[in-house]
């Protein structure tokens, strides 16, 4: 009698912590407290240590085995686990909706589930009277591996269903089709731990959850942030959904994880505006997708459409560029920046990623190098997405044969010999030679650059001859260059000449603003010199400026005050900054034009802007919001005034709602302009 009402507080408790591992797992919303959890957790196993017999496979303390086995079992599949042909344009998709019309004229009006393609690995889950019995990878199709155990310890994996539902009839044996992946933040997390352990980082999601799900030990697996998203029934002896959409609804519904980003489609338009939208969409992801999965909705007609080869005709994936290669890195290059830093970059046998020839790539710094453990001779593994510069991921030690060089850092700058040193506090290590000839096309460069005094017809190329000619030595010296310096050099011709030396006369007219930036000093970019420029009104006084009255200034930490101060204090500044003045290139604000706009709406308010404005590039909206005596920052907070919203807007849209601040879009924006 006891023991029953033992029994049965026994079963209340697994069924109670399955609820919650689901709550945690699969819904990320939580409703208990961890140690509430873990709690239930103890008392589940002080039942089961008196009462072994007791224990069934869907109790939650079996989900990481002890007993690790020498080599993974062949698996029978209970049908052919199908892949699926690839289209790589909505020219290819068009195409593959044409041909199945052609076969079956009812297409031209079917329903479309999109989905997207998880980058993992497929898996198949076989449950027995609702209870998960065996796990396989898909191997060549027909047979796979059983990694029961391995799949057990993922706990957003059900290990029994349903879940508290009471409306739906399981099969006796349901086979559930499914991508094992790491979300992007777990990999991160991972990855941070084994930096910190002292361990090598991983080198994608992917490859580490294939790792981890061919662990012979499952309890190195159940170490490993692996989930599931559920997308096919493959096989079952009973009723199921007659549509792709009930298939997920119904998964959904027996408490598998099923992707919250697939969309019913009623017709082929929505379909292509979907495969439009998901290039972008991609990027707004917590996991990696390889491209977007089309499928025919009604099951019954995706039968009927049969197979190519291993392919069903009735879905296709439409696979976005890769982003990710393995390319040989043949040297390691440095190079030296403005402010003197080196920064190294990986030379490469040139690779394709995503329709582009990769040369070359960032190392982000040299610790970086030493972390990652990438030597030269690597093969390694490169990544290009978006818009963010190609990086090397890491090495791929499979390649590895003995005759690859560890990288040191030069004790020497590779442009001008100078001694290099690592500034106590920073990663980076600088050439100390502030004339540098690397640091000094740097400098010019960003001196005559948009951002600064906007010299149009001054690129690197020409800044680069310039330096070799030794007619710049530094930027004042190009207010000195004359028709008869210019005249006679490799490609420049009267006219070319001509409108150089009247785009240079132009920049004197630039606003103190665009000066202050030019000059390069570190720490202060754009908004920081408009910041300076209204406070100051002109160099004279920001050069005498103290680091207390530059702490009073929004945006100004202690370190960028220092900065600041040093930088006029260095003779060499000092002198570039007197030929500036002696050429007329020393522009002033006039206190009339600070006060110009007091009481307009954008007097002292700060914006930010995101997405992509119609009428104004981001430069040009800078500038005018500035001049309209406004102010931009980057990111949103308490201290925001007004958030100007583009098109495709990014999360500082959200951010904005979330606290409250006011939220304009350009039409609202250039009426406040006009009312000025
Ligand atoms: S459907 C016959 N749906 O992509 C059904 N596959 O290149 C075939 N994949 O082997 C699979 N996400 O590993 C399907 N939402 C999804 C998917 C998906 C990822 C993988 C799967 C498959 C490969 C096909």
């Amino acid at each position: 009698m006891i023991n029953n009402n033992l029994f049965e507080r026994y079963e209340k408790l697994k069924e109670e912590i399955n609820f919650h591992n689901y709550q945690y797992h699969v819904l990320d919303h939580p409703v208990i407290s961890d140690s509430h959890f873990d709690k239930l957790l103890v008392e589940l196993r002080k039942y089961e240590e008196t009462h072994p017999e007791w224990i069934t496979s869907d109790s939650p303390t079996q989900r990481v085995g002890i007993v690790p086995t020498s080599k993974f079992e062949k698996i029978n599949h209970p049908v052919s686990v199908l892949s699926l042909a690839n289209a790589f344009d909505q020219k290819d998709v068009i195409a593959w909706r044409e041909r199945l019309i052609r076969l079956d004229s009812s297409v031209a009006d079917a329903q479309f589930v999109v989905e997207p393609k998880i980058d993992g690995l497929t898996v198949v889950l076989h449950y027995k009277n609702g209870l998960f019995l065996q796990g396989a990878t898909r191997g060549n199709g027909e047979v796979g591996e059983d990694i029961t155990s391995n799949i057990r310890t993922i706990r957003s994996i059900p290990l029994k269903i349903p879940i508290n539902n009471k409306k739906i009839k399981i099969p006796v044996n349901l086979f559930v089709r499914g991508e094992v992946f790491i979300s992007l933040s777990d990999f991160e997390n991972l990855n941070r731990k084994m930096l910190e352990n002292g361990e090598k980082a991983y080198l994608n999601p992917r490859n580490t959850a294939a790792g981890s799900l061919r662990q012979l030990d499952s309890s190195i697996t159940a170490q490993r942030p692996l989930r599931l998203f559920a997308y096919t029934i493959l096989a079952s002896d009973g009723e199921i959904p007659e549509s792709q959409w009930e298939v997920l609804e119904f998964l959904k519904e027996i408490g598998f994880p099923v992707s919250e980003t697939s969309e019913l489609c009623d017709g082929f338009e929505q379909v292509l505006e979907l495969s439009e939208s998901w290039q972008s969409r991609r990027d707004q992801l917590n996991f990696e997708v390889d491209g977007i999965v089309i499928k025919i909705n009604d099951l019954y007609l995706d039968k009927k459409l049969g197979f190519v080869g291993k392919d069903p005709r009735g879905s296709i994936a439409m696979k976005f560029p890769a982003r990710e290669e393995i390319t040989r890195l043949s040297e390691i290059g440095i190079n030296v920046g403005r402010t003197g830093v080196l920064t190294p970059y990986a030379i490469l046998e040139p690779v394709e990623i995503g329709g582009v020839v990769v040369k070359q790539a960032t190392l982000h710094n040299f610790d970086y190098i030493f972390e990652k453990d990438i030597r030269v001779g690597d093969h390694v593994l490169v990544k290009r997405a978006g818009d963010v510069i190609p990086y090397v991921i890491g090495p791929v030690l499979d390649f590895r044969n003995g005759r690859e060089r560890v990288f040191k850092v030069p004790d020497q700058c590779p442009t001008c010999g100078s001694h290099v040193q690592q500034v106590i506090g920073e990663v980076a290590w600088y050439c100390m030679n502030t004339a540098c000839p690397a640091q000094l096309v740097r400098n010019l460069e960003y001196f005559v650059a948009r951002t600064g005094m906007d010299i149009v017809g001054m690129g690197i190329k020409i800044v680069e001859q310039l330096v070799e000619e030794k007619l710049l030595g530094d930027v004042a010296d190009i207010y000195r260059l004359s028709m008869d310096d210019l005249i006679g050099l490799e490609g420049f011709a009267t006219k070319k000449a001509e409108n150089l030396l009247e785009a240079i006369e132009n920049s004197k007219q630039k606003p103190l603003n665009k000066f202050i930036t030019a000059l390069g000093i570190k720490g202060v970019g754009e908004v920081m010199a408009s910041e300076l420029a209204r406070t100051f009104s002109n160099l004279d006084k920001l050069s005498k400026a103290t680091e207390e009255q530059l702490l009073i200034i929004e945006g100004i930490g202690p370190n960028i005050a220092t900065q600041i101060v040093e930088w006029f204090e260095q003779e060499r500044n000092q002198q570039i900054l007197r030929k500036l003045k002696e050429v007329g290139v020393w522009p002033q604000i006039e206190t009339d034009n600070i006060t110009r706009n007091d009481n307009s709406p954008i007097t002292g308010k700060v914006f930010v802007v995101t997405g992509t404005l119609a009428q104004y590039s981001r430069n040009e909206i800078k500038e005018l919001i500035e001049k309209l005596g406004g102010k931009i920052s980057s990111s949103v907070s308490n201290k925001t005034d007004f958030v100007l919203v583009g098109e495709n807007p990014g999360s500082k849209s959200d951010k904005a709602r979330e606290l409250g601040v006011n939220i304009l879009d350009e039409e609202t924006f250039e009426k406040m302009v006009k009312e000025l």
